[in-house]
């Protein structure tokens, strides 16, 4: 995926990206869909599911800033099958939308339906997660997260949290096979911890990024793994899953088996603050008021970068102590 987007510096770039002066060589176009008055737009959002917390912040911030913009969204819920999200793509199409903005389940597979968006002249938007495709004029942008620096900003934590053990078994619970947030933060943390012998992954499983698949995933490696130091779960809903499992077993988690998570949605940071989860990266569900300055910029004729990256933090448990009042999600 690396090789296939063009990363943009978050800061300078976004505002530039959202301000319609793209520093880009080669513009982003926003198709013919230019010009309409505000009312009159039409966007079709093919969403993943609803399969993890972060998941239901996400559908409900993208469907509050369109109706808070006066902009007509259609918005379906693929549960997390791919076939369901290229139906949906393709009812878009028919119907005319002016744009068509969607986080695919999966990185590949997509050219076909994506070549008859762009045959029908309706630009897309690729929000939160990337398609792997050799053709990038099958959308206009791809909006959301560095999964691969999220991976490494948990391997950088294992690091230092582990620094004086002498060996470190981990249990990795990875997220639905094929997406690109499952292989970019195996990625991104295996080479961090990839540096030290010492770190050994003694299991890495799907539990497809819900807190039913984290927990049994986890029920099942509690059997078969004697010696577990640390859970990696690829998002938090698998980490607080795996909690109910390790609690089940008779162990202390946050203590017995540490935990590091991504996300950051109430539920994950409520169990870093009680000591549960021992670390959390962030992952920004709130993509919904830049898609909707996309659109606007789009419509306006302005241009757009090809790649923003939404700016997100980490949390300890004093942070998330402190951060828990205020968070939206
Ligand atoms: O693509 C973003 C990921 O998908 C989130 O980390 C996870 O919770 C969700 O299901």
């Amino acid at each position: 995926m690396k090789k296939l987007i063009t990363i943009a510096a978050a800061g300078a770039a976004l505002a530039l990206a959202l301000s319609g002066c793209s520093a880009h060589a080669a513009p982003a176009s926003g198709g013919d869909g230019g010009g309409k008055a505000i009312d009159e737009l039409v966007v079709g959002f093919a969403q993943v599911g609803a399969e993890s917390g972060w998941r239901t912040a996400n559908s409900k911030d993208i469907q509050a800033s369109f109706e808070e913009a006066g902009i007509e969204l259609k918005f379906s819920d693929a549960q997390q099958k791919q076939e369901n999200q290229i139906k949906a793509i393709r009812s878009y199409i028919q119907q005319r939308v002016d744009y068509i903005a969607f986080s695919p389940v999966v990185e590949t597979g997509w050219d076909a339906v994506l070549n008859e968006a762009k045959a029908a002249g309706i630009p897309v938007i690729l929000t939160d997660r990337a398609v792997d495709s050799k053709d990038e004029s099958l959308y206009v942008t791809f909006l959301g997260s560095d999964f691969v620096e999220e991976g490494r900003k948990a391997g950088q934590w294992a690091v230092t949290e582990f620094a004086d053990a002498d060996s470190v078994k981990i249990v990795q619970l990875e997220g639905t096979t094929g997406s690109a947030p499952a292989i970019d933060r195996a990625e991104g943390f295996a080479e961090v911890i990839g540096e030290d012998d010492k770190f050994e992954v003694v299991a890495s499983q799907t539990g497809d990024f819900t807190r039913a698949g984290g927990r049994q995933v986890m029920e099942a490696l509690l059997k078969s793994q004697p010696e577990i130091d640390l859970v990696y779960a690829h998002n938090d809903d698998m980490g607080l899953g795996a909690i109910e499992a390790i609690e089940a077993a008779g162990k202390v988690p946050g203590k017995d088996i540490k935990i590091v998570t991504v996300d950051a949605v109430k539920d994950g940071m409520q169990a870093l603050a009680d000591g549960k989860i021992n670390f959390i990266v962030e992952c920004s569900p709130l993509l919904g008021a830049q898609l909707v300055d996309i659109v606007k910029t789009l419509n306006d004729g302005g241009e757009v970068e090809k790649r923003i990256v939404t700016e997100e933090t980490t949390f300890t448990q004093e942070q998330a102590i402190e951060a828990l009042p205020d968070r939206k999600y």
